[in-house]
């Protein structure tokens, strides 16, 4: 499959964004961008940005618009997005999502595939809780619905699993009101620009696959390319 755009996957904290990235991105055969992992490697890394960005992601509060904007920068000037790139958990405020207009303006890519995948906080809790993520290849499973065949070990490279500091039940309701606050307002922005999809993340994550795949393949038939 073919991919010439940008796609954005929005939704709240533990709608299932990194999970269905990994399986969509691979399947159009572009990177997946996920901002928090790229700090969470710079924490594990000890850099200068992860210094600053560790101790707001550790509390659930966002990252500043300038930290985030100029790693996307840099990674979007990288020569594997030239084809297009799918983001998660990317743009997260409106300032990002205006940058990130501009740049694919500057770039030549139309507009983005927008899909927000909704689902209620009444899941959310219990998935991020039970988040285990490999610690070699960034795998993502969970205890209660999609557990490892052996317990906190991954099933593809035999990784540790462990648990993102950030998944605790004090911590996930900072997260949830800054997505509240900052980023659910951005469906109202790509909505009114004809570009926004919305797919019930609150089925089973084969189910959601499925439907995001539909939604990639009819965006690639109408254009020729995605
Ligand atoms: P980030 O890493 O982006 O986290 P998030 O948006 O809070 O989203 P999550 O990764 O927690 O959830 P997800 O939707 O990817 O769910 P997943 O697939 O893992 O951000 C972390 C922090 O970094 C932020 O708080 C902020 O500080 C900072 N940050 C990052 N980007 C930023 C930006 N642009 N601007 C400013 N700050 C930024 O699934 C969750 C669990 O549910 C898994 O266990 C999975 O197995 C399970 N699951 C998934 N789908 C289903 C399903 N359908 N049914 C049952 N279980 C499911």
């Amino acid at each position: 499959m073919a991919i010439r755009r940008a796609v954005i996957f929005l939704g709240p904290p533990g709608a299932g964004k990194g999970t269905q990235a990994k399986r969509i991105a691979r399947l159009c055969g572009v990177p997946h961008l996920s901002t928090g992992d790229m700090m969470r490697d710079a924490v594990s890394r000890g850099t200068d940005l992860g210094k600053a960005v560790g101790p707001i992601m550790q509390r659930g509060e966002l990252v500043s618009d300038d930290l985030v904007m100029k790693m996307i920068e840099e990674r979007l000037a990288q020569p594997d997005c030239a084809a297009g790139c799918l983001f998660d958990g990317f743009p997260r405020t409106l300032p990002q999502a205006e940058g990130l207009d501009r740049i694919l303006e500057r770039s030549g890519f139309g507009e983005p595939l927008v899909v927000d995948l909704a689902v209620g906080d009444d899941k959310l809790l219990r998935r991020l809780t039970g988040r285990r993520t490999c610690s070699v290849g960034g795998e993502i499973y969970n205890v209660y619905d999609l557990p490892p065949k052996v317990n906190g070990i991954c099933d593809n490279d035999g990784g540790k699993l462990v648990q993102r500091a950030d998944d605790t039940a004090e911590v996930v309701k900072q997260r949830l009101a800054a997505y509240e606050r900052a980023t659910k307002p951005l469906t109202e922005y790509y909505r009114s620009r004809g570009v926004l999809q919305v797919v019930d993340a609150s089925v089973s994550m084969d189910e959601i696959s499925r439907a995001l795949g539909e939604i990639v393949k009819c965006a690639e038939g109408r254009n020729g390319h995605l």
